[in-house]
């Protein structure tokens, strides 16, 4: 089968499209043959190295996992003895965290690992394309902070994977949306719900003079110390980016402060609760209450050129590779 596989840190250009051999699952696991992945920010991260403490999990001077891709929609071509969920045929979603092995044409994934069917509603490219960006802004919805109905939250990098999930996840909870993007992606944001909009390219935030109850701030562009003024007495700044900057407020943070910071690595938290927000996103695709953006699509050849594009930080939405 074909497999993109990675022997170092660095460009897209360390991605080689090579021919391996297929997987044979054990008997707890399912043979997916993929249709479509996705390209996000983690795996650009994960391609790079950077941060270097994320080596720590990754691999100290190589990747440990030579096929990278952490997100994933396909169909089961076979089952182990034991599968007692699947069977053969079924359309699936899933996401394999630091196992990765999504950037090929077939994966095996044990059946209790993060996998569910994918609703019927969707294609596969819109099942990989939300995982990501939809399981990162429920878990911060739902663990970081709750959002009463009638609360103020603005959303800045907006137009981004985790962004355009936000705005629709936050209007689904009722919050009168302020979505923060460049002008280009305006039209984008208030398609998706936002209430009002804030062009970042013309200062637009600093020049209200609103406050919010929560600032979602995806891409790491603000920060918690000059945002303070925009948060309610009790607001709170949500960050999914850990930079040096968050990180020492975090440690020196004001304990008689109500206005809060909060970090949360989504991905690394236990799997119930993965999974739990999993099935969610799941439950608001198949209402047609949550939708996938998507940006491009490219295919195994083109990864490369699409992790370029990544790189670029401009993606709207999600980035798709469609394998089958
Ligand atoms: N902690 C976690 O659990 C977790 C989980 C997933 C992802 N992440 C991290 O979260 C971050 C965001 O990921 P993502 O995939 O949502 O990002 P993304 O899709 O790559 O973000 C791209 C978007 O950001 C917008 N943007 C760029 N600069 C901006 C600025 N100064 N102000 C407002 N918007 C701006 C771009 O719009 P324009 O082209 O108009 O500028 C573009 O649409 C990444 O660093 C990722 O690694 C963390």
């Amino acid at each position: 089968m074909k497999s993109i596989i990675v022997n170092a840190y660095g460009g897209p250009e360390v991605m080689k499209l090579e021919n391996v051999e297929k997987p044979t699952p054990k008997s707890n696991e399912l043979l997916i043959k993929i249709e479509a992945t996705s390209v996000t920010a983690a795996t650009t991260m994960m391609r790079t190295g950077t941060p270097y403490f994320g080596r720590l999990f990754l691999g100290l001077t190589k990747p440990k996992v030579k096929t990278p891709g952490t997100d994933l929609a396909g169909t089961v071509e076979a089952v182990g003895a034991d599968v007692k969920d699947f069977k053969v045929g079924d359309k699936v979603m899933a996401a394999t965290d630091l196992k990765c092995g999504a950037y090929a044409e077939y994966i095996c994934i044990g059946e209790d690992e993060l996998i569910i069917h994918q609703p019927e509603n969707i294609t596969a490219n819109e099942a990989t394309g939300i995982i990501d960006g939809g399981v990162t802004a429920l878990a911060f919805f739902t663990d970081q902070v709750t959002i009463e109905p009638g609360q103020k939250v603005l959303i800045n990098g907006a137009s981004g994977s985790i962004g355009t999930a936000a705005i629709q996840l936050a209007k689904e909870f009722g919050a009168e949306v302020t979505a923060v993007c460049s002008g280009k992606n305006a039209e984008l944001v208030k398609e998706l719900g936002a209430n009002q909009v804030f062009d970042y390219t013309k200062n637009e935030l600093e020049k209200s003079g609103q406050t919010f109850d929560i600032i979602f701030d995806t891409v790491g562009k603000l920060s918690f110390r000059k945002s303070k003024k925009y948060l309610t007495a009790k607001g709170a700044f949500l960050t999914p980016v850990l930079e040096m900057g968050a990180l020492m407020t975090m440690l020196f943070i004001n304990p008689f402060s109500k206005k809060k910071l909060k970090f949360a690595a989504t991905g690394m938290r236990k799997q119930d609760l993965r999974m739990r927000d999993l099935l969610k996103i799941r439950d608001l695709l198949a209402t047609n209450k949550l939708k996938t953006v998507i940006d491009k699509v490219y295919s195994l050849e083109e990864m490369q050129e699409a992790h370029k594009y990544v790189d670029s930080g401009r993606k709207r939405g999600n980035v798709i590779i469609k394998v089958a």
